[in-house]
């Protein structure tokens, strides 16, 4: 069974009932560094997707932070009932990250939220594309993910047959010419900041798309 129908069957449904104190709807006024820095990339007319958004949390505060629109999409049924229950502004579906169904260039933001390094490896260039699909030209995508240097693969702890990879993800969109960096900010579960064990680090990658960028156009040519 793939990680994605493992997480589709029942184990995102089991990650938000272990965390449910951590999506409590009442924490949706508090802040957290990945939403300090994406925020600065939104304004009030973007439209923003995240990827992995569990009940919708970040999303809601990013809504109520921007006056922004938010749509998210998670395998968990019961993270995705609570969301349509709690924050009714938002457009949440379940589904996962290797089909996201809303249209071409519909966002103004795509955001990885903490999804990526569950997702399996085969199903990473779909994944990839799919997001590319959905971001409009000019556009900010986010991820927030592992970075631990070197790549690292462990056994997941809370279910059998789940791998976790650690790796910086962000690479996977860098290696095209129409994505740069804008801004990378290193975290942990420890606090913010930098941690000395590459087990531990955390980051939140802001990078820009712009199709046309990349290239200097050749002299003498149209
Ligand atoms: C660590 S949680 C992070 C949740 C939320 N984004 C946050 O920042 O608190 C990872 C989420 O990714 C979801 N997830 C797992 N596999 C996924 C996939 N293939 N596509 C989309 N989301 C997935 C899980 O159900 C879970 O809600």
């Amino acid at each position: 069974m793939s990680q994605r129908d493992i997480f589709l069957a029942g184990e995102g449904d089991a990650y938000f009932r272990r965390n449910a104190a951590g999506y409590d709807p009442a924490r949706a006024g508090e802040g957290t560094l990945a939403l300090e820095t994406v925020q600065q990339y939104v304004e009030a007319s973007a439209s923003v997707l995240e990827i992995g958004c569990a009940n919708g949390l970040n999303l809601e505060r990013l809504r109520r932070a921007r006056g922004c629109r938010g749509a998210g999409i998670d395998p968990s049924q019961a993270a995705i009932a609570a969301g349509l229950r709690d924050f009714p502004q938002l457009d949440l579906r379940v589904g996962t990250a290797d089909a996201l169904p809303f249209a071409d260039a519909s966002f103004d933001l795509v955001w990885f939220g903490f999804c990526l390094y569950v997702t399996d490896r085969p199903l990473l260039p779909r994944v990839v594309a799919e997001a590319d699909r959905v971001l409009k030209n000019r556009g900010f995508l986010a991820i927030v993910d592992f970075d631990p240097g070197p790549p690292v693969a462990r056994r997941y702890s809370h279910a059998q047959d789940v791998a976790s990879y650690k790796t910086d993800h962000a690479q996977l969109f860098l290696g095209f010419p129409q994505y740069v960096l804008a801004e990378k900010r290193p975290f942990s579960h420890a606090g913010n900041g930098f941690h000395p064990d590459p087990g531990e680090r955390l980051a939140i990658q802001v990078l820009y798309k712009d199709e046309a960028g990349g290239y200097v156009p050749l002299e003498g040519r149209p």
